[in-house]
């Protein structure tokens, strides 16, 4: 179990310029409450970086892109290198997220290149693994994410995060049991000491899927559960920030 619980709110095509609001009310509690035990991350569209870091100038919050280029420069219309966002005030990126994999028909050879160019570009990667509903039902939903794991994660630097997100749950209310939680989050750090040795010891690893403000503690007091990624409920400032508190209350 790594010992600082993460909070990253994924974004995705959701935000605007009128999103000023939502992301002071966050930054208000973190800077009141948030202390070492507790990190929080907020990853908007692309265009927002700037602005929400900007907007939380100084603040405990981590900025963070929802993907990036393997590449660090060149011909990739309408994509972005890490470099790039590193120099917006990026500091984290979420990679290989089950919408990349499934409606641009990234790989996990893809999500391991564009995890490296992350960390070369001074990143921290936040490199997303889950099972579809078949292969849960179909029993394979363990060895499903540990090929995945395998196959995305750079075993040469474990400076990285992994966030298991069964696809069944995200979006959907459904979110996984804690029996289910528990027993996945401790094969994927199994599979971390395999491959990074004392290393994957400390590797986060957080659970994502319709995660709201009155299941977060029950699921972050989950062993092996070292935070968690929010979609809709980052989207709702009192909600983010119940998360982020339930988050708090479980380190202490
Ligand atoms: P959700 O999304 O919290 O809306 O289920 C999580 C995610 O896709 O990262």
């Amino acid at each position: 179990m790594a010992n600082q619980k993460y909070i990253i709110g994924n974004w995705k095509m959701n935000g605007s310029l009128n999103s000023k609001g939502l992301v002071s009310e966050i930054d208000d509690f973190c800077r009141s409450k948030l202390g070492d035990k507790v990190a929080v991350g907020i990853c908007p569209p692309f265009p927002l970086i700037g602005l929400v870091n900007e907007w939380s100038w100084e603040s405990p919050i981590n900025i963070g892109a929802q993907d990036c280029h393997f590449k660090e420069s060149g011909a990739h219309t309408g994509d972005v290198s890490a470099v790039l966002l590193k120099e917006i005030g990026a500091k984290i990126v979420i990679i290989g997220h089950s919408e990349r994999r499934s409606n641009h028909g990234e790989t996990s050879q893809l999500v391991c290149d564009k995890a490296k160019a992350a960390l070369l570009a001074g990143l921290k990667p936040v490199i997303c693994v889950g099972e579809t509903d078949e292969e849960r039902k179909s029993g394979n939903a363990i060895k499903v994410v540990l090929n995945q794991i395998e196959q995305s994660c750079p075993a040469e630097n474990a400076n990285i995060i992994v966030a298991y997100e069964p696809v069944w749950a995200i979006g959907t209310g459904n979110v996984a049991s804690p029996q289910d939680i528990l027993e996945m989050h401790n094969e994927i750090r199994a599979k971390l000491i395999e491959i990074y040795g004392h290393d994957g010891k400390k590797i986060q690893i957080l659970y994502g899927g319709s995660v709201n403000a009155k299941n977060a503690e029950e699921i972050l007091q989950t062993q092996n559960v070292d935070g968690a990624l929010v979609g809709g409920a980052s989207l709702k400032a009192p909600d983010f920030i119940a998360i982020i508190d339930a988050a708090i209350n479980v380190s202490n």
